[in-house]
């Protein structure tokens, strides 16, 4: 949870300034709202498709949220095939719900994904060296296997480990407050910002 502080929300860039805040706390603070959002892609059948996921890193400048992945999981194939994604906090210390929309890309195998897993936690790491692949059927709850946190098998997960990054698009806050909510909208299009303004709660 963010500490809710002095934000003057009826001020556009203000509360602009102050999601790409959070965001960027979310990115360490575990207890932070924003440190694990909801992710949307569309399914192969065209429907939504949600997920809680780890915010590991905010490029503000760039508009980039990153994410680490199984290069095997469902989602991956979702982003091949149509890269619109959408993301969504809810911070109920601030009262403030953030919604956005972008463009999702995986990186693979390169010098993104090789940097994200060396900063890594061995105990992260671990997760990438699931067998059978994330979302197999199993007989069992328990029957799958995780490389031990320091067994030489937990440096194979790197082959699966991939990062995923969304550049915003559009964000859209609503803040609630007894004395009336705040609703406000931002567009870019490239590095521009397109769309600034309030919508009606
Ligand atoms: C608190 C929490 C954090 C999670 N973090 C991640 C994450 O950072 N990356 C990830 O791929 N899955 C993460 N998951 C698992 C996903 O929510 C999801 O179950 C899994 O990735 C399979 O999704 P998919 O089949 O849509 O690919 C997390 C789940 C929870 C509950």
């Amino acid at each position: 949870m963010q500490q809710p502080g002095t934000v003057p929300w009826d001020d556009l860039d203000a509360t602009l300034a102050e999601v790409w805040r959070c965001l960027g706390v979310g990115a360490s603070a575990r207890r932070s709202a924003f440190h694990h959002p909801t992710i949307a892609t569309s399914g192969h059948d065209g429907a939504p498709r949600l997920r809680t996921m780890i915010l590991r890193g905010v490029e503000p400048a760039l508009r980039r949220l990153r994410f680490h992945t199984d290069i095997r999981a469902g989602k991956v194939a979702e982003i091949a095939a149509n890269s619109h994604a959408a993301v969504h906090v809810y911070d109920p210390g601030m009262k403030l719900q953030v919604r956005m929309t972008g463009l999702a890309v995986i990186s693979h195998g390169d010098d993104a994904a090789r940097q994200a897993w060396q900063q890594s936690q061995p105990m992260s790491q671990a997760c990438y060296g699931t067998r059978p692949a994330p979302g197999t059927p199993i007989g069992a709850g328990g029957d799958f296997a995780l490389p031990a946190s320091h067994s030489p098998e937990l440096a194979e997960g790197e082959a699966n480990f991939a990062v995923l990054r969304i550049t915003v698009e559009t964000m859209e806050t609503l803040y609630l407050a007894h004395g009336g909510h705040r609703r406000a909208i931002f567009a870019w299009e490239g590095a521009s910002l397109i769309r600034k303004e309030w919508l009606a709660p």
